[in-house]
């Protein structure tokens, strides 16, 4: 059954970097007058959806108090980063032509950046400080940095209500889900 789950999440996961591949194979037409903005906001978009999918699957975890499950969580979490990888190198390809220095310039110039920056590195960090050697390695920190994970999700929704420049609907959405989720883990925390 747990293999049934996790096959089935990958294929989910991986439905959207299918499509966009066929989408591109075709010539990229439907994405609109701005090609490049829409494979960077698609992304993105998908980026955060799967990102918040992995808090929301962390508290059905505690609430069913079935700790087997956490491999699906692992795997999500793996997904999230995929497509923040793909969203930053779409953008550092396709809008800024892969100059570095330019990068770091837009980075440091504009807050929802700076945000975006900092929930990758989180992103990324985390998974490394699961890796027993490195987690022996960090001893009592560990915990410390392993709470950094909430952050990253913080960051990503401030990052995507500030690039949307206006309001969006749906930025409003998740940006209303992270807080009821991080209450809800924060309050599950607390019961242990
Ligand atoms: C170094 C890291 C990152 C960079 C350079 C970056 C860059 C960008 C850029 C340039 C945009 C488009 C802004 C515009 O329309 O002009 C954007 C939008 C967005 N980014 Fe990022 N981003 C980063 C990290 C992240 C992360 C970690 C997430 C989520 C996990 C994320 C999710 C989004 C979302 C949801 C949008 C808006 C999509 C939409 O409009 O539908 N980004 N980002």
């Amino acid at each position: 059954m747990l293999f049934f789950v996790r096959s089935l999440i990958h294929l989910i996961c991986l439905s959207p970097a299918l499509w966009l591949s066929f989408v591109l194979y075709r010539g990229g037409e439907s994405l609109g007058a701005d090609p490049v903005k829409e494979i960077q906001h698609f992304l993105g978009f998908t980026a955060i959806s799967i990102l918040l999918s992995v808090f929301l699957l962390r508290i059905l975890i505690t609430l069913g108090k079935q700790s087997a499950l956490s491999v699906l969580h692992r795997s999500l979490g793996l997904w999230a980063i995929f497509y923040v990888l793909l969203h930053l190198l779409s953008y550092f390809l396709l809008e800024l032509d892969a100059d570095l220095s330019l990068f770091f310039h837009e980075i440091s110039r504009r807050t929802y950046l700076i945000l975006g920056f900092l929930s990758l590195l989180i992103l990324f960090i985390v998974p490394i400080s699961l890796i027993p050697f490195v987690r022996r390695h960090l001893g009592k920190n560990w915990l410390a940095l392993h709470k950094l994970v909430y952050f990253s999700l913080f960051f990503a929704v401030i990052h995507y209500l500030l690039a949307t420049k206006s309001i969006e609907f749906m930025a409003i959405v998740y940006s209303v889900l992270t807080v009821v989720f991080l209450i809800i883990i924060f309050y599950q925390k607390s019961q242990h």
